[in-house]
C-alpha cells in the first residue's frame, strides 16, 4: 500500500505519531474508553480550544540565542549547528531556506523541543526550553505547538475527520469542543465538503491540508512544518501557502517552515538562509 510506505519513510516524524497510532489502536480496540474523562493537560490546566479573552501576548515567540548542536557519529563529532541566532516574532512567517543535509530539520526540531542543544539557548513564550526537563518540554510542546511534515503524517484508516478528531483527543481537549472545531479547521482549510474523505480518496495537496488542519485544531502558538510543499506540485504549494497566510491571521498562530523552493520564499516575513551550520 503506498500509503504504508509513505509513513514508513516519514518514521523519524515525532513521538507524536507514535503516539497517535496508539490512541487510533486504543479507540478501536475500545470504543467506549473513558476519554472524556481526561479532561486535563499533562500541566493540570483545562484543555481550551475556544477563542481566548486574555489580552494578546507581546514580544517575540521565540529567542534563539548561540545554538550550537554535535552529534556522535561512529565516535567523532559532528558539527551541525555552529551557533545560530535568531528572532520570530509572534503571527509571522518565517522560512529557513538551505540545502539539503544544511541543519534545516536538526534546528526545527530544537525550536520543537524534540532535541536539545548542545550549547546555546530557546526561548519559546517565555520559557527556557534548553533548560527544562523533557517531561515540562512535551506539555508545552503538546499544548502550544502544532508540526506538519513533508508526507502529511496522517493516519490512513480515518477520515479527514477523525484524523483532526484525533488531534484534539490528544491535546486533551475536552469531548464536547471536538465536532465545532473539528468543522470549523475543516473549513478554514478549504475542506469542508470532503470531511468524510479517508486520505488515499484525497489529493496530496489535500491531503497536506488535513494535515494543517490536524495541527492548528488545538490552537498552537506555533506551527512548525519541515517541507510542507516539497511533494506538491507549484499549484497545490500556492494554495499550502495561501491558507498559511489565512491562518495567521484567523488563528493568530506563527508559523516557521523549512523549505529549498526558491519561488515560494515571496510570501515570507522573513528568511532565514542556512549555510554551515550557520545562518547566513
Ligand atoms: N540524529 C543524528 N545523528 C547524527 N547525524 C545527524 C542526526 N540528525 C541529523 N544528522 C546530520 O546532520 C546534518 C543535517 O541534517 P538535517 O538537519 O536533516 O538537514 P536538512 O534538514 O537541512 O536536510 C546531516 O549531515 C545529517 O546526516
Ligand atoms: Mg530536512
Amino acid at each position: 500500500m503506498a500509503w504504508l510506505r509513505k509513513k514508513r519513510s516519514v518514521s523519524e516524524n515525532t513521538e507524536a505519531t507514535a503516539e497517535e497510532e496508539s490512541a487510533a489502536a486504543s479507540q478501536v480496540e475500545t470504543p467506549n474508553s473513558e476519554m472524556e474523562s481526561v479532561e486535563h493537560n499533562v500541566n493540570g490546566q483545562l484543555a481550551q480550544v475556544l477563542p481566548s479573552e486574555e489580552p494578546e501576548a507581546t514580544g517575540p515567540l521565540l529567542t534563539v540565542t548561540g545554538v550550537e548542536r554535535v552529534f556522535q557519529v561512529a565516535g567523532n563529532p559532528l558539527h551541525v549547528l555552529k551557533g545560530i541566532d535568531a528572532q520570530i516574532e509572534r503571527r509571522q512567517l518565517v522560512m529557513l531556506r538551505g540545502r539539503s543535509g544544511s541543519g534545516k530539520t536538526t534546528l526545527l526540531n530544537l525550536i520543537g523541543g524534540l532535541d536539545q542543544p548542545t550549547k546555546g539557548e530557546i526561548w519559546f513564550d517565555g520559557q527556557p526550553f534548553h533548560k527544562l526537563s523533557d517531561n515540562k518540554r512535551t506539555a508545552v510542546r503538546r499544548r502550544d505547538m502544532g508540526f506538519i511534515f513533508q508526507a502529511f503524517a496522517l493516519m490512513p484508516m480515518l477520515s479527514a475527520y477523525e484524523n483532526v478528531e484525533l488531534s484534539l483527543r490528544m491535546a486533551k481537549v475536552p469531548r464536547g469542543e471536538w465536532k465545532k472545531r473539528v468543522t470549523e479547521v475543516l473549513d478554514m482549510v478549504g475542506l469542508g465538503k470532503r470531511m468524510h474523505h479517508r486520505p488515499f480518496e484525497l489529493s496530496g495537496g489535500e491531503q497536506q491540508r488535513v494535515a494543517i488542519a490536524k495541527s492548528i485544531a488545538h490552537r498552537p502558538k506555533l506551527l512548525l512544518a519541515d517541507e510542507p510543499t516539497a511533494e506538491l506540485d507549484s499549484q497545490m504549494s500556492a494554495q499550502i501557502m495561501a491558507v498559511f497566510q489565512h491562518i495567521i491571521q484567523s488563528e493568530r498562530v506563527t508559523i516557521c517552515m523549512t523549505t529549498h523552493d526558491p519561488t515560494i520564499l515571496e510570501v515570507a516575513d522573513h528568511v532565514y538562509e542556512m549555510a554551515d551550520g550557520r545562518f547566513g
